[in-house]
């Protein structure tokens, strides 16, 4: 294991500039470097659970780096020490969706927003698969949730868990997905949701676990939701689905 300050004196050279960005998630602290020829965004994570899906994290972008159909932050390394662990990789011009559906004015604005949400996770979902298939995505996500769960690191009960293994709905055709995917994880640039962040779960798996975090904020207006539905129109999350994945699945992560 390299020693970080080497590892970034190598990578980045002289820093002009390094300071904590206002949006901040919840698992790590993202900081934005300024070398003489780049802008960088450093996410830093400390707690052994979120070193673990940072060093995932690092692991998707590298293996994105080759390919532009799956539009994500550049990767430039990752780097752990006793403390910490660190992943650089491009800073982007954009805002989350979270902060472009704060700051648009008219409901118009509004749907636009959305509805290029839900079309942007539908070319993922109809991407080619650029990873290996998981032998079965849910079955994997079920045994991390008794991790998490067993340890106490998990707002989800052991009884939950116990109904979700028993009552798994059917399976549908397994795509390329986020696994993360709400308005805080995609960025939107010119006006458009354009680009992924917060990649860890990236993987194979159910598109309905994206399609349950996507409209998780807005499934009681059906205007907006009528507009995701316009971009995203290859399926539709039932009831049960949806409370299969959001308020079931994801009080685990
Ligand atoms: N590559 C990037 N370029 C610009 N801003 C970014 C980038 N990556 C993250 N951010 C900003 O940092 C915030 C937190 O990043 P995120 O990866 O979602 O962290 P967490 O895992 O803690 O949720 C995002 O909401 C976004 O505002
Ligand atoms: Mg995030």
């Amino acid at each position: 294991m390299r020693n970080s300050q080497a590892f970034f004196k190598d990578v980045l050279g002289e820093i002009n500039k390094i300071e904590k960005i206002p949006e901040q998630g919840c698992t790590s602290e993202v900081s934005m470097i300024v070398t003489e020829d780049n802008t960088y965004i450093l996410k830093s994570a400390f707690k052994e659970r979120y070193r673990e899906w940072l060093k995932m994290e690092a692991e998707v972008l590298e293996s994105l780096s080759f390919q532009s159909s799956i539009s994500v932050p550049r990767f430039y390394g990752f780097t752990e020490d006793e403390h910490a662990s660190h992943l650089l990789m491009s800073f982007e011009e954009g805002i989350t969706l979270t902060a472009a559906l704060r700051n648009a004015v008219t409901n118009q604005e509004k749907r636009r927003l959305i509805r290029s949400f839900g079309q942007f996770i539908m070319q993922l979902h109809e991407q080619e698969h650029v990873f290996k298939a998981d032998s079965d995505w849910l079955e994997t996500q079920l045994k991390r949730a008794r991790i998490y769960a067993e340890s106490g690191q998990a707002d989800g009960s052991l009884e939950l868990l116990e109904q979700l293994i028993a009552n798994k709905p059917k399976r549908v055709k397994q795509t390329m997905i986020h696994g993360d995917c709400t308005t805080d994880n995609v960025l939107v640039i010119d006006g458009e949701v354009r680009m992924f962040i917060d990649v860890a779960g990236m993987t194979f798996g159910d598109p309905r676990y994206d399609e349950a975090l996507a409209i998780r904020k807005f499934r009681h207006n059906p205007e907006w939701l009528a507009s995701f539905y316009e971009g995203y129109s290859r399926h539709r999350v039932t009831d049960e689905e949806f409370s299969y994945f959001e308020e079931g699945l994801y009080e685990f992560f």
